[in-house]
C-alpha cells in the first residue's frame, strides 16, 4: 500500500484514542471516571435548540454559503462587537465546521511547504498534527522559565527566515494559562513588526476564573490595514457547550478570508445550515448559560486544585481559564504515558499525559465533570501511585489491593 509522505507523518490523536478505551470500558460496566475530557458537560443553550429545530421543521436543509450564512455572519459581528468591540464587517468572517476547521483552512490559506510556524509549548494536541498537513514545520516553544507563560524572547528565539506564523492559545489547553497583556502586546507588536501572521486561538477566552480576563487582542494592534495578518478563531463549542454541533469561525483581513473560504469550499463546502441556525441561536439568545457553566467551573476548580495542594509531591500552576489543570507528576513517575496507562488499568481513572501536549511528567486533568468524580478520581489516583497510601481501596465491592509500588 502506498502512503502519502503526510500522511505517514499524521499520528493517530491519542486523546481520541483514549477517550474510545474509555467508552469501551463504560460499555462493559466498569467503574471508570473520566478526567481527560474536553467538552463542558451541560446542554446546549434552550435558544440553540429551539432555532434548529425550527429550521428542521421548515424540511429545507439545503447547502449553505461556503463561508457561513448571512445571518450567521451578522451574529459574530455582534459576537465581536460584545466581547472584543471591533466592528468586522461580512468580508471578514468565515464561518467553519468547528473552530479546528476554521484555523486548519487559516492554515492552508498561509502556508508553504517547510514554512514554520511557532506555537507556546505545551500545546493544544491537534496544531502539531494541522501544522504538518500542511507540509509545514510545527516549532513549539517551551517557556526557559519553567512556567506556562512564555516570554517574547523565548519566541523570538526560535524565529527564522521560514517563519510564517505564531499560534497564540489564551486561555490555554491544556495549561489554563491565560496570558498577560504585557505579552499579547508584545507578540502583536512584533509579528507586526516583523510581517509574521498571529492566529489567536481564542476558543476558551470566556472561559476564565477569580477576576481574571483573557487579554483582547485588539487592545493592542496598531496595523488596522487590510494587510493585517492577525487571524482570530473563535466559535461555539467550549462556552456554549456544543462540541457536537461544529461550528467555529475565523476572522481576518479580506483577502485571506477570501481564499480560506476558496479552500473550504472544495473542502466540506459550507457548515451545516442547521447547525449555523443552532449557533445563531445561542449567539443571539440569553447569554447566562455561560455565566453558569463559568461558575461551575471555577467551584470545581478549586476543588480539584484544593485536592491536588493535598497530593505531596504533585506540583500545580494554578490554572486562570479553560477547564484544564496540567500538574507535574514527574515525582512519581517522568513517563506520563506509562502513568496514564497505570491509572486507567489499575484505578479506572483517565488522565491525558502530558507528553501529547509537549511536557512529559504531566497529566492533564479536567474539570468539567462532576464534583464526586474531581474528588473521587483523584482520591484513586492518589492511592495507585502514593507509596505512603493504605494496601486497600474499594471501588463500590470491589476491593482492590495495591501490588505495583
Ligand atoms: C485550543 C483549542 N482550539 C480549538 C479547538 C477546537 O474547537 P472546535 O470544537 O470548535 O473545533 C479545541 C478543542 O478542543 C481546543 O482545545
Amino acid at each position: 500500500m502506498s502512503i502519502s509522505l503526510i500522511g505517514r507523518s499524521i499520528g493517530e490523536s491519542v486523546t481520541l484514542k483514549l477517550n474510545e478505551t474509555f467508552a469501551i470500558l463504560k460499555a462493559k460496566g466498569e467503574p471508570v471516571i473520566h478526567l481527560g475530557g474536553g467538552e463542558p458537560k451541560s446542554k446546549a443553550p434552550i435558544d440553540a435548540l429551539t432555532a434548529i429545530t425550527a429550521h428542521l421543521n421548515s424540511g429545507e436543509v439545503r447547502y449553505a454559503p461556503v463561508d457561513g450564512s448571512v445571518e450567521m455572519k451578522k451574529a459574530i459581528i455582534r459576537y465581536t462587537m460584545d466581547h472584543y468591540h471591533r466592528q468586522v464587517e461580512p468580508e471578514n468572517i468565515i464561518a467553519s465546521s468547528g473552530a479546528k476547521q476554521a484555523l486548519m483552512v487559516a492554515l492552508q490559506a498561509i502556508l508553504n511547504p517547510q514554512d514554520e510556524v511557532i506555537y507556546p509549548a505545551p500545546y493544544w494536541v491537534s496544531y502539531p498534527e494541522m501544522v504538518k498537513l500542511c507540509g509545514a514545520i510545527p516549532v513549539p516553544v517551551l517557556p526557559e522559565d519553567g512556567s506556562f507563560t512564555p516570554r517574547l524572547s523565548d519566541i523570538e528565539r526560535n524565529v527564522t527566515s521560514y517563519t510564517k506564523a505564531i499560534i497564540i492559545n489564551s486561555p490555554n489547553n491544556p495549561t489554563g494559562a491565560v496570558y498577560p497583556a504585557s505579552l499579547i502586546s508584545e507578540i502583536v507588536d512584533f509579528c507586526e513588526r516583523k510581517s509574521i501572521y498571529l492566529i489567536m486561538d481564542d476558543i476558551y477566552h470566556q472561559l476564565t476564573f477569580n477576576g481574571v480576563k483573557a487579554v483582547n487582542v485588539f487592545d493592542h494592534v496598531k496595523d488596522f490595514s487590510e494587510n493585517s495578518k492577525l487571524i482570530i478563531i473563535n466559535g461555539v463549542s467550549k462556552a456554549y457547550a456544543m462540541t457536537g454541533f461544529r461550528i467555529g469561525w475565523g476572522i481576518a483581513n479580506k483577502r485571506l478570508i477570501k481564499v480560506m473560504a476558496n479552500i473550504q469550499g472544495h473542502q466540506t463546502s459550507g457548515p451545516s445550515i442547521l447547525l449555523q441556525k443552532a449557533a445563531i441561536g445561542a449567539i443571539s439568545g440569553v447569554q447566562s448559560s455561560i455565566e453558569s457553566l463559568r461558575t461551575t467551573l471555577e467551584n470545581n476548580r478549586s476543588v480539584m486544585i484544593q485536592r491536588l495542594k493535598a497530593f505531596e509531591g504533585v506540583r500545580l500552576i494554578e490554572p486562570d481559564g479553560t477547564f484544564y489543570a496540567f500538574a507535574d507528576f514527574s515525582a512519581y513517575e517522568k513517563d506520563s504515558t506509562k502513568l496514564s496507562k497505570l491509572l486507567l488499568d489499575k484505578v479506572r481513572v483517565l488522565a491525558m499525559p502530558g507528553v501529547e501536549f509537549g511536557l512529559d511528567g504531566h497529566l492533564r486533568l479536567s474539570y468539567c465533570g462532576s464534583i464526586k468524580d474531581i474528588t473521587e478520581g483523584i482520591e484513586r489516583m492518589k492511592w495507585a501511585i502514593d507509596p505512603n497510601s493504605s494496601n486497600e481501596l474499594y471501588i463500590g465491592e470491589r476491593k482492590l489491593v495495591r501490588d505495583w509500588v
